[in-house]
C-alpha cells in the first residue's frame, strides 16, 4: 500500500520522525514538493540528522527527489556526506528528476530582498529561495536540472535569469562544480513496490490553501503528489500533527500564547527551526483549524506527535472555537475560544484520554497513533 505523509499545521509536526516510522513497510521514499526550506530531524542509529532534500528513508530504501522538489546542490551535497556515514551506500539508492527546479544564488538574494522590501508584513521565509524559484518558474527563466548537461545552454540560460533580476555576480562555476557530483544520480528511475511520499510543510503553509501571503510557495497538499512526482499511484494520507501548535516565520495565528506557557512548551519541546535555528512560537492545539486541514488533506489517518512535551503541565488549553466561522484567509484577528481541561502526567493517565476524547470528537475523526519521543520506536497504535 502506498502512503502519503502529511503536515496538518504550519509546518514542523514530525513528519520526518513518522516517515522514519513508515519507511520500513515501504520500498520508495519519495520528495513531490517542497525544498531545503524543509527540515525533518531524525535519529538514525542514535545519530542526528536533519534532512532538507534528501528523502527520510532508512538502510534499505530506494530515495526519489521528485520534480516538484526544487533543489539546491550544495546543500543536497552536505546532506549526501553526512548520511553516507551512516549508510555507505546511500549516494547509490538516491534519485533526482531532471525536471527539478534549481535553487541559484539569484533565487536567494531576491528572497533576501523582498523580505527586506516587505518591512514589517515581511514572510520570515527560510531565505532559501522558494518563492522566486516559483516565480521565475512561472516565468520560465527558472533553471532546470536537465539545463546543467549542457554547458553553453546553462550559460546563456543563467546570463538571461541574472539580467532579468538584476544580479550581478557569477556563480556559474561553482554551480557546475556542484552539480557534477551528482550528476549522475539525476535519473527518473522505474518505481515499484510500495512507496511513501514525504510531504513538506504544512497544509496551513500551502499556497493556495494556506493562510496566503504567510505561505511558502509550493504545494504542500496530498493532491499534488501525482503532479509533483510524476507517479500515478493510489494512497493513503496519514496527517500528522502536534498536540500543540507551532509556526515559524510570520502570520496569524489564532492561539499562540506569547507568555510564560509558550516559552515553556518551546523549551520541553525543543521548538527552535530545524532549517534556520529561530525559535518556533508556540500555542495551544487549534481544533477549527485542524479539521479545516484534515478536509483539505483528505486524511485517512491521524497522527497525533508531541504529547509527552506537555507532561507536567498543570492545565492544558484546547481551542473548541472561534468568536466567528473559521475562514483561512481571515484569521489575522481571530478570538480563539480555549477550553482548558486538567494537564497529565504521562500519555497513560485518563486525563490524557480526556485529551485525545476531546479531540476526536470535535474534528469527528479517530486518532490511529500516538507519537511519544523523537525516535522511530517511540510511536504506538491505538
Ligand atoms: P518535520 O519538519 O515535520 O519533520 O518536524 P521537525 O523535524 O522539524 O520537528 C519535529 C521535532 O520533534 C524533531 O526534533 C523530532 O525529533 C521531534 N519529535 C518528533 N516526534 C516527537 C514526539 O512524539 N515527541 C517528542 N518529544 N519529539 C518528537
Ligand atoms: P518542514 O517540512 C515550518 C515557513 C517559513 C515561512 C514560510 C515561507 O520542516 O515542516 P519559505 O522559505 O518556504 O518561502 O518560507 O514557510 N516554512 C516552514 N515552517 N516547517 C517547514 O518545513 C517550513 N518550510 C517553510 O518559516 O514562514
Ligand atoms: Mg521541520
Amino acid at each position: 500500500m502506498n502512503s502519503a505523509i502529511v503536515g496538518l499545521q504550519w509546518g514542523d509536526e514530525g513528519k520526518g520522525k513518522v516517515v522514519q516510522k513508515f519507511s520500513r513497510s515501504h520500498e520508495w521514499i519519495v520528495r513531490f514538493s517542497g525544498g531545503p526550506n524543509a527540515g525533518h530531524t531524525v535519529y538514525h542509529n542514535g545519530k542526528k540528522v536533519v534532512h532538507h532534500l534528501v528523502p527520510t528513508g532508512t538502510d534499505k530504501n530506494k530515495l526519489f527527489i521528485g520534480r516538484g522538489t526544487l533543489v539546491n546542490f550544495d546543500i543536497l551535497n552536505d546532506e549526501i556526506a553526512k548520511l553516507s556515514e551512516i549508510y555507505p551506500d546511500i549516494k547509490e539508492r538516491l534519485f533526482i528528476s531532471e525536471w527539478c527546479r534549481v535553487i541559484t544564488p539569484v533565487e536567494r538574494w531576491q528572497d533576501a530582498e523582498i523580505e527586506k522590501l516587505k518591512g514589517a508584513k515581511s514572510v520570515g521565509t527560510t531565505g532559501m529561495g522558494i518563492g522566486p524559484t516559483i516565480s521565475n518558474d512561472a516565468n520560465r527563466i527558472a533553471l532546470h536540472v536537465f539545463d546543467l548537461f549542457d554547458e553553453r545552454i546553462f550559460r546563456e540560460k543563467a546570463k538571461l535569469l541574472k539580467k532579468f533580476c538584476g544580479y550581478q555576480k557569477d556563480f556559474e562555476d561553482d554551480l557546475l562544480k556542484s552539480f557534477n557530483k551528482v550528476r549522475e544520480r539525476v535519473e527518473d528511475p522505474k518505481i515499484s513496490g510500495d512507496i511513501l511520499f514525504e510531504g513538506t510543510q504544512g497544509i496551513m503553509l500551502d499556497p493556495m490553501y494556506g493562510t496566503y501571503p504567510y505561505v511558502t510557495s509550493t504545494p504542500t497538499i496530498p493532491s499534488y503528489l501525482s503532479y509533483g512526482s510524476g507517479i500515478k499511484a493510489g494512497y493513503e494520507v496519514f496527517g500528522v500533527f502536534k498536540a500543540y501548535v507551532t509556526r515559524v516565520g510570520a502570520g496569524p495565528f489564532p492561539t499562540e500564547l506569547n507568555d510564560d506557557t509558550g516559552d515553556a512548551i518551546r523549551k520541553s519541546g525543543g521548538e527552535f527551526g530545524s532549517t534556520t535555528g529561530r525559535p518556533r512560537r508556540c500555542g495551544w492545539i487549534d481544533l477549527p483549524q485542524l479539521k479545516y486541514a484534515i478536509e483539505i488533506s483528505n486524511t485517512d489517518h491521524l497522527v497525533m506527535t508531541k504529547a509527552d512535551v506537555l507532561n507536567g503541565f498543570d492545565k492544558i488549553g484546547v481551542c473548541v472555537g472561534y468568536d466567528r466561522p473559521f475562514c483561512v484567509h481571515d484569521l489575522e484577528d481571530v478570538n480563539a475560544e480555549i477550553e482548558y481541561i486538567k494537564g497529565w502526567k504521562n500519555l497513560e493517565s485518563s486525563e490524557f484520554g480526556d485529551f485525545v476524547s476531546l479531540i476526536e470528537k470535535y474534528i469527528q475523526k479517530r486518532i490511529d497513533y500516538i507519537s511519544f519521543g523523537p525516535s522511530e520506536e517511540e510511536i504506538k497504535v491505538r
